[in-house]
């Protein structure tokens, strides 16, 4: 029995079957390299769902957090600490919004959203304004709240009562969104790229319209930057393209360089809103994780960079445009920079599993939308290797 056989084995006993997971265990990374226990080694092009930006083990990160460690681990957030105050800094220096709440994932982060933006609302408009507009095909996490705010139904199933005060409409349709709206409503959360929901880019002009709607309004714009945050686009957050400024930002993935690390971000006018006891996480802030955080904003805040993912996006787009010529089975290429999306007229699940054999990872959403989300430091070499299995793959299909 190989170690990833026998690792396989153990976990099929022990964890709940949460997961679908590949036959293989990872047990080091590097770059935009995974390697399993058999020494196999896979191209990344999911660095763990939007994680590893700067690539795994990134030598800068693992310095700062073994300094780190060496030094403080945790105090508690009855406490300042530096790293904290720095990264929080950082995002407040690099982005429209001016105070900052550190939580542990995706999900904390916009539960601490909903949160704000009810409790803001209900102090400004009364007890009945606590509704919030999301998209259908939304994904905002796995918490009762966040599944609740989340519009696709599989995650909500058969987990009713669900927190009420949630109203998807279909997403990019403005007349739909400004029909929703009523005295009820206290803020619209939305991504401005739909990751789960099939990597669909709402367009500048509708994210501009639902902006003067919530200001007209008073009602607050929630941008749910976690998949697309942090450079992932080449802008470091996915709302620049349309010029427009949220009232609320939630990050995670690639903020804590690999580490666990939320945050929710507001505009100062709210700062109020969220005092003392009203909300709070032990471990959220954590010195670690943030001192990676303070490595990856030093390199995805760097024009250079972003440039970089950019450029690697348009190779990306530009090969699949011509292999779009070649597979009729390829309906659209969706995405900005180094998120990206091919829908096919064919389900996609058996070619990541192919590609997996292959040693390349990617991923599915959405049954027909090969998913790309590769380190932002990934190489013309490595899209390269990455075209090389795919053109096998997409030639076995029938
Ligand atoms: C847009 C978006 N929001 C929220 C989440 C939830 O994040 P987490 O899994 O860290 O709770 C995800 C995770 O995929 C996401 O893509």
């Amino acid at each position: 029995m190989t170690r990833s056989e026998q690792i396989r084995e153990t976990s099929e006993k022990v964890f709940f079957p949460t997961y679908n997971r590949f036959p293989s265990a990872m047990v080091r990374g590097e770059g935009a390299a995974l390697f399993d226990a058999e020494g196999k080694r896979y191209v990344d092009f999911l660095s763990g769902i939007g994680v590893a930006s700067l690539g795994h083990s990134h030598p800068e990160i693992v310095a700062a957090i073994c300094d780190q460690a060496k030094t403080l681990q945790h105090a508690s957030n009855l406490y300042f600490m530096p790293p904290q105050t720095e990264l929080a800094e950082s995002l407040v220096s690099n982005s429209s919004l001016n105070r900052v709440f550190f939580c542990n994932s995706g999900a904390e982060a916009n539960e601490a959203a909903i949160k704000l933006a009810r409790k803001y609302a209900r102090e400004t408009h009364g007890d009945e304004c606590y509704e919030i507009i999301t998209l259908e095909d939304s994904f905002h996490g796995r918490t009762m709240a966040t599944i609740s705010a989340t519009a696709q139904p599989k995650v909500k199933k058969g987990f009713a009562p669900l927190l009420e005060g949630f109203v998807h409409v279909p997403a990019g349709d403005f007349a739909a969104m400004e029909q929703a709206v009523t005295e009820k409503t206290c803020a619209i959360m939305l991504e401005p790229i739909l990751g789960e929901g099939g990597v669909v880019v709402l367009p500048d002009n509708y994210l501009k319209k639902v902006r003067q709607l919530c200001t007209d309004r008073d009602i607050l714009l929630i941008a749910d930057e976690i998949q697309v945050g942090m450079g992932r686009t080449g802008h470091l957050f996915a709302h620049q393209w349309a010029g427009i400024n949220p009232d609320i930002m939630t990050l995670a993935k690639a903020l804590g360089g690999g580490l666990p690390l939320g945050a929710m971000l507001a505009k100062e006018k709210y700062a109020e809103t969220l005092g003392a006891g009203s909300h709070g996480s032990t471990f959220g802030g954590n010195p670690v994780a943030c001192r990676a955080g303070l490595v990856v904003m030093r390199h995805v805040t760097d024009e250079k960079f972003l440039r970089h993912v950019l450029e690697m996006g348009d190779l990306i787009r530009a090969r699949f445009n011509e292999m779009a010529g070649r597979f009729g089975f390829i309906e659209e290429i969706r995405g900005r920079g180094l998120i990206v999306g091919l829908k096919l007229s064919v389900p996609c699940k058996e070619m990541v599993t192919s590609a997996f054999k292959r040693g390349l990872l990617i991923n599915c959403t959405q049954e027909s939308v090969l998913r790309l989300l590769p380190p932002l430091i990934i190489s013309e070499k490595e899209v390269e290797e990455m075209f090389e299995i795919l053109e096998e793959i997409f030639g076995e299909v029938k």
